[in-house]
């Protein structure tokens, strides 16, 4: 890739398809750097605040928004998640703190690009920093769509025939962002949530 990107240290982020795992990573992981006595923020993208909630009811179905509208909110609500002075992933990790997101921009270009486009959607977030370690959490998407139909409630991205294509966009945006200086991990995620939490521990210390 020919642009620099800026790599925050102490940024962790977990990518997968639904289904993949990211969320108990997340938790495991927080759990772990507290353990170590090291302050951890375990957080989500869509975030909890304004924006995010916005994002919710869009994937929830009860409003409907065009496919470049959903892309930039999420883009806005990365934005705010990345630069708030306060609370901001770049003002936390500039303190020394650590913090670990439930996905970021990659889930945008493997979700948002199937009816945005992933050039679109590229130069939404092209400017954004990237974390010091991505971890990709591998599950083929049959398991997703098992462990899926457990649950109660389906988001729109949730739908079994548009799971390939999800994981096509993810590579292709893994791979552009090979050079981006970011620690790229792609980790068994079919594995025991407490195996895996053991590697995941391993490649970051
Ligand atoms: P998810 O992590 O599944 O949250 P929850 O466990 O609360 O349902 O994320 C919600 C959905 O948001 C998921 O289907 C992926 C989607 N998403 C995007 O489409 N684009 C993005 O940029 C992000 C961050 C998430």
């Amino acid at each position: 890739m020919v642009k620099d990107f800026q790599v925050i240290k102490g940024f962790i982020v977990f990518e997968g398809l639904d289904g993949a795992g990211t969320t108990t990573q997340t938790a495991l992981l927080t759990d772990k750097f507290k353990a170590e006595g090291i302050i951890c923020i375990s957080e989500c993208e869509p975030t909890t605040n304004y924006i995010g909630k916005v994002i919710r009811r869009v994937l929830g179905g009860d409003v409907a928004a065009a496919p470049g509208t959903l892309a930039k909110l999420f883009a806005a609500d990365r934005n705010e998640h990345l630069y708030n002075p306060e609370e901001g992933i770049v003002a936390r990790c500039s303190r020394g703190e650590t913090v670990i997101s439930d996905r970021y921009l990659f889930s945008s270009l493997a979700y948002q690009s199937l009816r945005f486009g992933f050039d679109n959607v590229l130069k939404l977030n092209m400017d954004y920093p990237v974390p010091e370690h991505l971890f990709f959490l591998d599950v083929p998407e049959e398991i997703c769509q098992n462990r899926l139909e457990e649950r109660d409630q389906r988001e729109i991205f949730e739908k079994k025939s548009i799971q390939k294509d999800i994981v096509e966009n993810y590579r292709r945006a893994i791979e552009l962002y090979s050079g981006s200086g970011m620690k790229i991990h792609i980790l068994d995620g079919t594995l025991p949530p407490e195996k895996l939490g053991k590697i995941v521990w391993s490649k970051i210390t």
